[in-house]
């Protein structure tokens, strides 16, 4: 009718149809074509029954996200408009099937509950997945929902916002029929046997139940969701269908989701939401470069790494052949994986058939046989430039000229690697964080001479093992470690200067981190620092001018690695990875700041998360300027999915802009007169804070978002 929904009909049948690529959204105009659809066919004495369905790869993905910061910046004065479209819906005299393919996610899934009855493809999915973008289902579906499949799988849908597949929701009473054939022919079928005239409506279905069940829903989230806001929020509105009629919870639904929609946490998680996907766009690679197909993959070293990058290979159906040096390092590298299998099958993540046969994909070896013929050789040896060197020489020769050779190497020069090579265009970096089969991120490090078809070669696959990968440049520690090197340096120094490392970590797992970064520390290793540094100091490269960490060295003379050794900044006992404080390591502190002259204060949270997260996103605008990243949120989306930043904070960079850049960067000088050159502030940094802009600001002046 009006071009995103159109209108046609099958023998008595109307079947409205969005068109609105590519997902559905319910763009400005989609709810409104819908209604008049509707009104169309229920004005059309010769029309029975109506059928609502998507065009193209899905049903309704939810409302247009995009419109929401139009909302928030006052660009548009009006919501979205759906709540009073879905009651029109409802109230048709003549029975709406609503048929579902793909996704019916947030609006979609509102949508599919206005109609009368829905029908959907076994393979489809329906889900309210509003509290990850920080907001609750905002047109009924939280009162909707409830009525449907019941109170408690409701809170759990709202709260976690995870899909459910297609059988899980007929069995809860959302979907009425699985329609295995030809979807628009089944639920036209189904429509045909549904034509009489709807007696009761759900909305009027009077809804019960305990207290106790809202109060272990509210426990759950502030446990497994610490610090949202909206999964309690989905919990009130829902609450509300009790004591209230169904119009007036809608009321208060609309108004919590109003408070939802304009909240910091929401406009982080949109933000969030975008950079995911923006991060695969990229300046100079154009969508149609060619993408080369990786069926099998080759991995030398089968440590921490490779033994975890084998995982992820083989999760996403793509066979690995797992190369070690020696047969004791080949088993235990098995051993683990076998492990790690056990471990899932275990918790029911997978069945023991399907661990069996992930671990028949992958075939140890102590040859480069079988590497001939893969698309991919993945290097994940020892870090060491001799080795990577001679290991890339090797791959060189064994490997088929087409495939890509790439390095898991985090800090050293990919450039470098890739000149033993006959063509270095075929050389990345593909970094994964650890464990590589968990961790989300991978940093895919293009070289100067990495062609554009490796680069997203390099992007898709990354998007096929079910990761998230980001493009960065070729410096030392790339992103994610080189900002994390002044992220852990505040964290000691704080210490240093009067803060337990209880303190340091509780202030910033409090603000929202996975984990404390001296708990990380810990769990990372104290002696790979270390080493680095030790070494540095023998080629006379170490910066003696500048304040240095002073306990984390001593910890390591002592043997103190961290959690592998059972001791590091904190103590833990045995099989356990619970960080013990250690009145021992407090007296290395106090006397390693007595002996620099530091003098101990009292160190507050706001101090803590201030030198912590504002060194982050400093180091960050250096990483802009010298173009290691190609946008500010490239680098937020890196310390979401790869370290354990909140992202309801939106990431450093975000973080940075919503405090205010003025005030960061008035912060950032204030530390460099206290404590040094370390804070020198980053160029960007004050262009942006003395203009008034904000990380966001840069990135759309480059074409980002
Ligand atoms: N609004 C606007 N744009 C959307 C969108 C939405 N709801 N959902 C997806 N898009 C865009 C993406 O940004 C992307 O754009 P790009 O190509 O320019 O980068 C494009 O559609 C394709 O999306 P994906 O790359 O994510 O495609 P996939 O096939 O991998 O995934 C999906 C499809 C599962 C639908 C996924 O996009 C998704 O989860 N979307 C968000 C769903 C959601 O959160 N819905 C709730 C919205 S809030 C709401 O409905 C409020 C209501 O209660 C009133
Ligand atoms: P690791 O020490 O656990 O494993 C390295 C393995 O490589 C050993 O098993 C060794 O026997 C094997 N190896 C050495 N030479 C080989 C060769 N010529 N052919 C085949 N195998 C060989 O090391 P880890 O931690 O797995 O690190 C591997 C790489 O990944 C390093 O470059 C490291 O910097 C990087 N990395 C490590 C992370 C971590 O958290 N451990 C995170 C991200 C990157």
């Amino acid at each position: 009718m009006n071009g995103l929904v159109k209108y046609s009909t099958d023998n008595g049948i109307a079947i409205v149809t969005i068109d609105n690529p590519p997902v559905n959204a319910l763009s400005p105009g989609v709810p409104e074509g819908i209604v008049e659809c509707i009104k169309r066919a229920e004005a059309d004495s010769s029309i029975l029954a109506i059928v609502l369905i998507g065009g193209g790869r899905t049903f309704i993905a939810g409302a247009d996200i995009r419109e929401f910061g139009k909302i928030t910046s006052g660009e548009k004065t009006r919501d979205i408009g759906l709540a009073p479209a879905l009651l029109e819906i409802e109230n048709c005299s003549k029975a709406v099937v609503c048929a579902i393919h793909g996704t019916a996610l947030g609006g979609g899934l509102e949508t599919a509950m206005a109609c009368h009855y829905r029908v959907a493809v076994p393979q489809a999915k329906v889900g309210q997945p509003e509290v990850k973008l920080g907001i609750i289902p905002g047109a009924a579906g939280t009162q909707r929902l409830p009525r449907l499949a019941g109170i408690p799988k409701a809170l759990e849908m709202c709260t976690v916002g995870d899909p459910i597949n297609a059988p899980d929701a007929l069995a809860c009473g959302i979907v009425d029929r699985i329609v295995e054939d030809g979807l628009l022919a089944g639920a036209i079928a189904f429509a045909r046997e549904h034509t009489a005239p709807l007696k009761t409506r759900e909305r009027n279905q009077k809804l019960t139940a305990d207290a106790a069940v809202f109060a272990a829903a509210r426990a759950e989230v502030r446990k497994k969701q610490r610090g949202l806001m909206a999964p309690l929020a989905a919990i009130d509105a829902i609450e509300a269908s009790l004591s209230m009629g169904f119009e007036e919870a809608c009321a208060k639904e609309a108004e919590i989701f109003k408070q939802c929609l304009f909240s910091d946490q929401s406009k982080a998680l949109i933000h969030a939401f975008f950079g995911e996907r923006a991060v695969n766009k990229i300046p100079g690679i154009a969508k149609n470069t060619p993408v080369r197909e990786i069926a099998k993959a080759a991995i030398a070293g089968a440590g921490t790494m490779g033994g975890g990058i084998a995982m992820a290979y083989v999760n996403a159906g793509i066979p690995v052949i797992l190369k070690e040096t020696t047969q004791d390092a080949l088993d235990r590298g098995m051993a683990t994986i076998r492990k790690n299998y056990a471990a899932s099958v275990e918790r029911g993540r997978f069945t023991r058939q399907v661990a069996d046969q992930r671990l028949a994909m992958i075939t140890p070896t102590l040859s480069y046989d079988g590497f001939g013929d893969a698309d991919i050789a993945v290097e994940a040896v020892f870090e060491g430039m001799d080795l990577k060197k001679k290991v890339f020489t090797e791959l060189d020769h064994v490997t088929s000229p087409g495939a890509i050779l790439a390095s898991n190497t985090s800090t050293l020069d990919i450039d470098q690697i890739a000149s033993v090579t006959s063509q270095p265009q075929r050389v990345i970096g593909t970094h994964f964080f650890s464990p590589a089969n968990v961790m989300k991120l991978v940093e895919v490090v293009r070289g100067k001479a990495t062609s554009p078809e490796v680069i997203a070669t390099a992007m898709a696959l990354a998007r096929k093992l079910g990761k998230v990968g980001v493009l960065v440049g070729n410096c030392h520690g790339f992103v994610g470690n080189r900002m994390v090197a002044p992220y852990l340096r505040e964290a000691q120094f704080l210490v240093e200067e009067g803060a337990s490392p209880r303190e340091v970590d509780a202030a910033l797992y409090g603000f929202g981190m996975a984990m404390g970064p001296i708990a990380m520390h810990d769990l990372a290793g104290l002696d790979v620092g270390w080493r680095i540094r030790q070494e540095l100091a023998r080629e006379g490269k170490l910066h003696t001018d500048l304040r240095q960490p002073l306990v984390e060295d001593r910890l390591c003379v002592m043997g103190r690695y961290g959690q592998k050794t059972g001791a590091g900044w904190y103590r833990y006992e045995a099989g356990s990875r619970a960080p013990i404080p250690d009145p021992e390591v407090d007296e290395i502190i106090a006397s390693s700041a007595s002996t620099a002259g530091i003098a101990r204060r009292a160190v507050g949270a706001e101090e803590i998360i201030e030198r912590t997260t504002y060194a982050l996103a400093n180091e960050g605008a250096r990483i802009l300027e010298e173009g290691f990243a190609l946008r500010a949120v490239d680098i937020d989306i890196i310390y979401i999915f790869g370290y354990g930043f909140p992202a309801h904070r939106g990431g450093p960079m975000w973080h940075a802009s919503a405090a205010g850049l003025r005030k960061v960067y008035d912060r950032v000088c204030e530390f460099e007169r206290l404590h040094g050159e370390h804070w020198r502030p980053a160029p960007l940094l004050r262009e942006l804070a003395e203009s008034g802009k904000t990380f966001e600001d840069w990135d759309r002046a480059r074409g980002a978002e």
